[in-house]
């Protein structure tokens, strides 16, 4: 086998999807602890505690609690080298979740066991579900009382449509949890209550039938034993093809603040989960051991170490492999860059790497060159697809308090489009700046990013701006017309793409009509 095959055999590549507060960030911290990443899980974002989770390294997520960017961290795990690519729980910065999850090839899908299916949960899902992503699920705070675990199979195969396969099975709930039952090697594994913030010893009783599992099981034990029984003669046996075909998921079942469960679900990440996946360029599928060295970017960050004033592209390698100092061609602007500087992440803190592999996330210092959707490559004139821009849905003008600032504005707007964290659009007719956003914080967090890291004080005014189009047509002559035409009504988003802004719905529909053969598009392919 080749140093490249082998490479890649080691390395997977995933996200965790879920609803808020289901427990992703605490889960994130235990993953990283298995990993060795960090010395000792602390409490997440509690009020009145220091100790926050280092996925969460932005000043603004730990003010509301919340994720608001994908943070990347890598780390070892039994033979395998993980890549945990962290996506905002919040609905407002499902744009940056959607890109995060076309650099990834698995999903955990973490449920509150408590409270079952969410929301948030059914939208990822369908996210997931354009690429057929392998998904594990975790079900999490079984310390507490939960929802019945037979309904909550039930639930996920009929709301989510995918078939479960539970491998460990929760002996208990709430004050009563014992701890599970692995159906498929027959151990039972104990949970200590109180030893959440670090590795615990294993302790495994071999064979649900052995006297010891009788002693620890008591009065439960027959009755958990039919329950067995039960639920091996009614769900589904793991399925690794129909798991690699995202049409079933293994289920673990756990407490991510108690730790325990997460290391049976990493065990299975890395037995079952895939290995780094090809991915469709415009010339065609090009596979994770090509050995020419690909790369698309997914996501760019601005400022995201206040020590180290720059800007971030975060590129997933698709084939190949990375050397420092290699030379890359930049599909879009057609030039060959040099690169010597990228980086690997740990849970936000970063160092400069040597060499990288399909399936591993290399961070590129941008310097206003590089775009989300970029394609890179050694030699190959190639582009891949299926990077989205959405439509934004809310807009506001953006006002500034000091109008000598107009520079320092448009520079921090430019750059926080670019990451994709808001959409700017220049009208043709006047100097007004135009926020779009898909969700409502994303305007918060362009004032407090611009704040803090622009150094510029603004507001926004209400506009009334219903929705937006990027606009093309294949004929220029046409094209022309329509500029003239509509000229009150275009403008430039942050890569200079021309937009359609409609003040109202029918206001976008009698254009659509009048203009047959210009194409609107609700999203633009990066
Ligand atoms: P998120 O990233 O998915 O939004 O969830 P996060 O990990 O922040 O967890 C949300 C809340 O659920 C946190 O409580 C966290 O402590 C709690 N939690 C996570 N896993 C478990 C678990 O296995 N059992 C129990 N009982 N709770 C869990 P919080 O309300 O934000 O803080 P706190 O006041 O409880 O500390």
């Amino acid at each position: 086998m080749s140093k490249l095959q082998e490479e890649i055999n080691t390395r997977r590549t995933f996200a965790i999807i879920s609803h808020p507060d289901a427990g992703k960030t605490t889960i994130t911290e235990k993953v990283l602890l298995f990993g060795n990443a960090i010395q000792s899980a602390g409490t997440v974002k509690g009020r009145g505690s220091s100790a926050h989770a280092k996925s969460d390294w932005m000043e603004m997520e730990k003010e509301r609690g919340i994720s608001v960017t994908t943070s990347v961290m890598q780390f070892p795990y039994q033979d395998c080298l993980i890549n945990l690519l962290d996506t905002p729980g919040h609905e407002d910065f499902s744009e940056d979740t959607y890109r995060t999850l076309t650099a990834v090839d698995s999903c955990l899908m973490v449920i509150d066991a408590a409270k079952g299916v969410e929301q948030r949960t059914i939208k990822l899902m369908e996210v997931t579900r354009l690429r057929d992503t392998p998904i594990l699920t975790f079900m999490n705070k079984l310390d507490r009382d939960t929802k019945d675990p037979v309904e909550l199979m039930d639930e996920v195969e009929e709301v989510l449509n995918i078939a479960c396969a539970p491998i460990t099975w929760p002996i208990g709930m709430g004050k009563e949890f014992k701890g599970v039952y692995n159906l498929y090697t027959d151990e039972i594994i104990l949970y200590k209550t109180g030893q959440g913030s670090k590795i615990q010893d294993k302790v495994v009783i071999k064979g649900l039938d052995s006297d010891e599992a009788s002693q620890v099981l008591g009065a439960y034990a027959d009755d958990f034993r039919d329950e067995i029984e039960l639920v091996r003669g009614a769900s589904h046996e793991f399925d690794l093809d129909m798991f690699l075909a995202g049409e079933l998921s293994p289920v673990f079942f756990g407490t991510a603040l108690g730790n325990f469960g997460v290391d049976h679900m990493l065990d299975g990440l890395v037995k079952w989960a895939p290995k780094p996946q090809g991915r469709e360029a415009d010339t065609g599928l090009i596979e994770s051991n090509d050995p020419e060295f690909t790369g698309f970017v997914f996501k760019i960050q601005a400022n995201m170490d206040p020590k180290h004033r720059d800007r971030i592209a975060f590129m997933r390698i698709v084939s190949g492999k990375y050397e420092k100092g290699m030379k890359m061609k930049h599909a879009r602007i057609n030039k060959d860059i040099r690169v010597a500087d990228a980086l690997t992440f740990l849970a936000g803190d970063r160092s400069a790497i040597e060499q990288a592999y399909a399936g591993d996330i290399i961070g590129l210092h941008n310097h206003g060159t590089i775009q989300i959707g970029d394609t890179f490559s050694q030699t190959k004139a190639i582009k891949f697809g299926g990077i989205p821009n959405f439509a934004p849905e809310l807009f506001r003008r953006i006002q500034l308090k000091d109008p000598l600032k107009m520079k320092q504005l448009q520079k921090g707007l430019i750059q926080l489009s670019e990451e994709g964290a808001v959409q700017v659009f220049r009208p043709l007719r006047n100097n007004d700046l135009i926020v779009g956003a898909v969700g409502i914080l994303q305007f918060d967090v362009v004032v407090h990013r611009l704040r803090t890291e622009y150094k510029v004080e603004a507001t926004y005014v209400p506009i009334s701006v219903s929705t937006a189009r990027w606009v093309d047509c294949d004929d220029q002559t046409k094209l022309s017309a329509f500029r003239t035409k509509c000229h009150e009504n275009l403008a430039l988003d942050g890569a200079d793409n021309l937009t359609y802004i409609a003040p109202t719905m029918v206001n976008l529909s009698l254009a659509q009509e009048r203009h047959p053969d210009v194409t609107f598009m609700t999203t633009r392919e990066q």
